[in-house]
């Protein structure tokens, strides 16, 4: 008797012709339209599901889990994966997996392009002009912050940060970085960075950028005593996840000009986003668009897939996928 076809959920429209692999293996539940799944959409999906392909818009914890009694598999088309209790996951004997490495350059890129549109304040310089009050050229107006000579500061030095650090030598700006643990010296080279204590590093940075990853123990880690020890002409710019940011805190220097600038692409309720920030002009705000390119988003889900097909043992790779969390 042949074993009946597992079943996956994939949780939102993400490229039909490599989500389409999938199909050789297993039935797949597809996602129609972008959806901003609510828990219980999400353990309804996973309740009759062996695996599936999620993104940050699904939380999958100890509840959704409960009620999952086949799931074995969870691929998350994303790096982070705050999204997901993987303790809960492994006590389930569910494997997650992530995609590390194919969103570096493009993220980094990124995170470079918003620190030079918050520092040189671009998108507020475009808004003025659109507003027709470009009357007059005027020497003193819409000055910036130079980045070429400061010192930039990485909190977070894994592959986007190291990423970051290297974009900014050829910038000639002095890169700092915290990271709980240092990293070797020969990395240190290649980069051109070098390791400061936290608290070092919020006064010394003229630019401060975060790469690291979320979690509950870093939760408003930048809140107002860390604001209050950096320069108030520094920029500080956010592309790794909201939670990392008191954002009252982070308004209230902003409005009282203990800060100069931010640049945003991440909020700690997306997508809604704190309306104190929306009414400042010094901050740049995107929606979470750092690993958005079509190259990249294709390569995500590409990796995210082999994963899922390896996790759920199947295909060249069956039951060792590439990038399983914690492996
Ligand atoms: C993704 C991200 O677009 O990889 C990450 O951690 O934040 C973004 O690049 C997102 O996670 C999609 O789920």
């Amino acid at each position: 008797m042949t074993e009946p076809r597992r079943r996956v959920w994939v949780s939102q429209p993400l490229f039909d012709d490599i989500t389409s692999r999938l199909q050789e293996h297993f039935d797949v539940v597809a996602t129609a339209e972008v959806a901003g799944h609510s828990a219980p959409q999400v353990a309804a999906a996973l309740s009759t599901c062996d695996g599936a392909l999620v993104t940050l818009n699904e939380r999958i914890g100890a509840a959704e889990i409960a009620v999952a009694p086949r799931l074995r598999a969870i691929a998350n088309v994303g790096v982070g994966y705050d999204n997901l209790d993987i303790p809960a996951l492994a006590r389930a004997g569910v494997v997650a997996t992530n995609t590390p490495d194919v969103l570096t350059g493009t993220t980094a890129d990124f995170g470079f392009a918003l620190l030079m549109a918050t520092a040189r304040r671009i998108t507020e310089a475009e808004r003025w002009l659109r507003e027709g009050r470009w009357l007059q050229w005027s020497f003193q107006s819409l000055l910036g912050a130079d980045l070429h000579g400061s010192t930039l500061g990485i909190l977070g030095m894994g592959r986007i940060g190291q990423g970051i650090a290297r974009r900014a030598s050829g910038f000639d700006m002095r890169v700092l970085y915290h990271n709980r643990k240092p990293l070797p010296e020969a990395t240190e080279r290649a980069c051109r960075a070098a390791h400061a204590g936290f608290e070092e590093l919020l006064r010394q940075a003229d630019h401060l950028l975060l790469a690291l990853p979320y979690s509950r123990e870093n939760h408003h880690l930048i809140d107002a005593a860390a604001l209050a020890q950096m320069k108030p002409t520094a920029t500080l710019v956010n592309i790794a996840r909201g939670g990392l940011i008191d954002e009252d805190a982070l308004a209230d220097a902003l409005g009282d000009a203990r800060l100069a600038a931010a640049g945003l692409d991440v909020f700690e309720n997306e997508p809604a986003v704190n309306p104190r920030l929306l009414a400042l002009r010094n901050v740049v705000l995107t929606p979470h668009i750092a690993s958005g390119t079509l190259a990249t988003r294709r390569a995500m889900v590409s990796l995210a897939v082999d994963n899922l097909i390896a996790a759920l043992g199947c295909g060249p790779n069956a039951g060792a996928p590439p990038n399983r969390i914690g492996a």
